[in-house]
């Protein structure tokens, strides 16, 4: 009779079918037969169990993406579950509410693996947390990825396949209708794309409120009309349908200027309440100040370089010149201290990357010297750095766990082959 109970959760990944397109059975790997995996609720300061068991031909790994857990519990590459076995993974939730999604991790095939399917979400709640915002089923998750499917609507799979992957999924299926009220409602956005970069826009011009980013709550509202969304990054906006009528359509596509440009991701529509003399009510509000961010804290006393490259002979991707080594430690950080770490992307190909590191919440500094908007600074896991661009990160290692997590780029069709790099927090 303690707060710090425990709720459970099984998970069992295994091949499956889902269905994409209409009346078409679409070969997936599921967590419990579902494409994408199921939702998982915790609470912050209660802990969560999830015994996993592997019925797939190939070792498999669960990661909690932006989880503070203990290094046994992160699912690092080699820690796996091999076919047929199970495991106990356990998370405390001692973390901020936020938006967090779990996925495969095995070593060289989570590219492979996530693709296919191995994806769910993981949402850490606070009830006390800005209880003014849309909540329960005005509270929507918007999982993002794209698929290359073939004529028979079978998912295609190859590394580095970008351009084929046009077709784009919104919880597992492409262009969902969603059916809203005349209010406000919280979209959860999340890009679990491979390497697939958005930027969304609502096609009547309406504005998003950004409440949250990776790590939860910012400390006050963004308005804005276009979110980008790299792979990994999570997006919590408020969008209020009040003022549209009903019976209208309201789209979310993929804004101009970029790959799948004015592409239609979804489409809102916007049904009126049960009784139409009786207008919805609305009593969700988003506060001007959303939160109270943790202080940067104790002393900067390491500055890092992380250089991400690529290696033309070997054909792999590189971080500080090395592909990933299971084996080896690449940094050793102290736990409790503060770090700058000046990650540049050095590709000489002029294409993106990106850095996640595990059991952290970030604050991004600046790119290229120019400080960042509050909405991409705090508290973000992973980042998105432009080609020739150097990032500063300020890391406070504050998780009271020690041992080897990973940092890597979180475009996994690179990190899978070799854009991936470790620290050991002692
Ligand atoms: Cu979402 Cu190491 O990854
Ligand atoms: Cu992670
Ligand atoms: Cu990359």
């Amino acid at each position: 009779h303690s707060d710090r109970s425990t709720d459970y959760y099984e998970l069992s990944v295994r091949p499956g079918v889902a269905e994409i397109l209409p009346g078409v059975p679409t070969e997936v790997i599921t967590y419990n037969g579902s494409f994408p995996g199921p939702t998982i609720r915790a609470r912050r300061g209660r802990s969560v169990k999830v015994a996993v068991t592997n019925r797939l031909q190939t070792p498999s790994a669960v990661h909690l993406h932006g989880g503070i857990v203990p290094q046994d519990s992160d699912g690092h590459p080699l820690d796996v579950i091999q076919p047929g076995n199970s495991r106990i993974y356990h998370y405390p939730n001692d973390q901020r509410a936020a938006t967090l999604w779990y996925h495969d991790h095995a070593h060289h095939l989570e590219a492979e693996q996530i693709y296919k399917g191995l994806c769910g979400l993981y949402l850490v709640e606070d009830p006390a947390e800005a209880p003014t915002l849309p909540r329960g089923q005005f509270d929507i998750p918007l999982m993002f990825r794209d698929v290359a499917l073939d004529d028979h609507g079978q998912l295609l799979w190859a590394m580095f396949d970008a351009q084929r992957r046009s077709t784009v999924l919104v919880n597992g299926v492409p262009q969902p209708v969603l059916r809203v009220r005349r209010r406000k409602y919280r979209l959860r956005l999340v890009n679990t794309s491979n390497e697939r970069m958005f930027a969304f826009r609502l096609g009547n011009g309406a504005e998003f409120v950004q409440v949250a980013t990776d790590g939860g709550l910012l400390a006050r509202p963004v308005r804005r009309t276009e979110i980008s969304l790299w792979p990994a990054e999570r997006v919590e906006v408020v969008v209020d349908f009040a003022k549209a009528r009903g019976g209208s359509q309201i789209t979310l596509v993929n804004a101009q200027g970029t790959a799948l440009e004015n592409t239609e991701v979804m489409r809102f529509e916007v049904v009126d309440g049960i009784r139409k003399d009786m207008p919805d009510t609305d009593d969700s509000s988003v506060p001007q100040k959303l939160s109270v961010l943790p202080a940067v804290g104790a002393p900067v006393m390491t500055t890092r370089k992380v250089v991400l490259s690529f290696d033309f002979k070997n054909l792999v991707f590189l971080i500080n010149g090395k592909p990933y080594d299971p084996h080896r430690t690449d940094f050793t950080i102290k736990r409790g201290s503060t770090e700058i770490w000046e990650v540049t992307n050095a590709d000489p190909d002029p294409i993106p990357h990106s850095l996640h590191v595990h059991v952290v919440q970030f604050r991004v500094l600046d790119r290229d010297g120019r400080s960042v908007e509050p909405w991409e600074a705090f508290p973000k896991d992973t980042v998105s750095i432009a080609s020739g661009e150097t990032v500063r990160l300020l890391i406070r290692f504050d998780a009271p766990y020690t041992g080897v997590f990973p940092f890597h780029c979180h475009f996994v069709d690179h990190s899978s082959v070799a854009m991936m790099a470790q620290m050991r927090i002692v």
